[in-house]
């Protein structure tokens, strides 16, 4: 179970304040698929972030579990984001020196696993249909193809959690709905939660839970 519990967060700008998320509350049991929906700049990306240990709240707390995130130790934080959560981003996807295979292995190359994982990693890819692309570096790759390695690393991984923020906003439809695809037999094979941010609401079915933020609260729970 995730929960934020009355979280504001602001970012400074010079002098001015920007208040972006002001008491925001919702609870996503585990093995949920949740979108979070809302305009523009209303939040959604900085949620994401939040849930995913990468910045914290500014008032309020978020807890995965039980554990509140901003009580994890230094090292604790890092090992929840490398072993338990599967980031599907469009920036900072992927590393642009690694090639496919070594993209999908990133949270392993810095532990002894990572060489037993290489078949494992291998296989995924050509699961993800980029068997032709192994040693392919993200530059060689089209969006779609990207965010297929940034699915098969999360598929390696097998997280607890797979955060992903509009992986689909440069893939056409067909591409697209593949990605959605893969993110609910992720969710359904591995029992992870899956937490995505769409401007396209398409992608949502019977049973999702829907998250819309509006000026810097949930407005709406569908
Ligand atoms: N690191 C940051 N520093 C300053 N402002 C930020 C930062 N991150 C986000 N913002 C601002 O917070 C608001 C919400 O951003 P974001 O969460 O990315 O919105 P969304 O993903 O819904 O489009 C925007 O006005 C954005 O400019
Ligand atoms: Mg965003």
């Amino acid at each position: 179970m995730i929960e934020v519990n009355d979280v504001t967060k602001s970012f400074h700008r010079g002098e001015t304040e920007i208040p972006v998320l002001r008491g925001l509350s919702c609870r996503i049991p585990a093995g949920a698929f949740a979108f979070i929906v809302g305009p523009s700049g209303s939040g959604k990306s900085t949620l994401l972030y939040l849930l995913g240990a990468l910045d914290e709240p500014t008032t309020g707390d978020v807890r995965i579990g039980g554990r509140k995130l901003s009580d994890l130790a230094a090292a604790e934080r890092d090992e929840f984001r490398r072993r338990d959560v599967g980031f599907i981003f469009q920036s900072f996807n992927l590393l642009s020196n690694l090639d496919a295979v070594d993209n999908v292995l990133v949270p392993y190359l810095p532990t002894n696993e990572a060489a037993d994982r290489r078949p494992q990693a291998v296989e995924l890819l050509k699961q993800v249909g980029l068997g032709h692309r192994l040693d392919h570096r993200p530059a060689q790759l089209s969006g779609g193809e990207q965010q297929r390695v940034a699915i098969a690393r999360a598929l390696l991984k097998q997280p607890l959690l797979v955060l992903a923020d509009e992986p689909t906003g440069e893939l056409d439809s067909e591409n697209g709905a593949e990605i959605y695809r893969y993110l609910r037999k992720l969710q359904l094979e591995r029992n992870s939660t899956v937490v995505a941010v769409t401007h396209d609401r398409s992608y949502i079915q019977p049973g999702d839970l829907v998250y819309e933020i509006r000026d810097g609260r949930i407005a709406t729970k569908e």
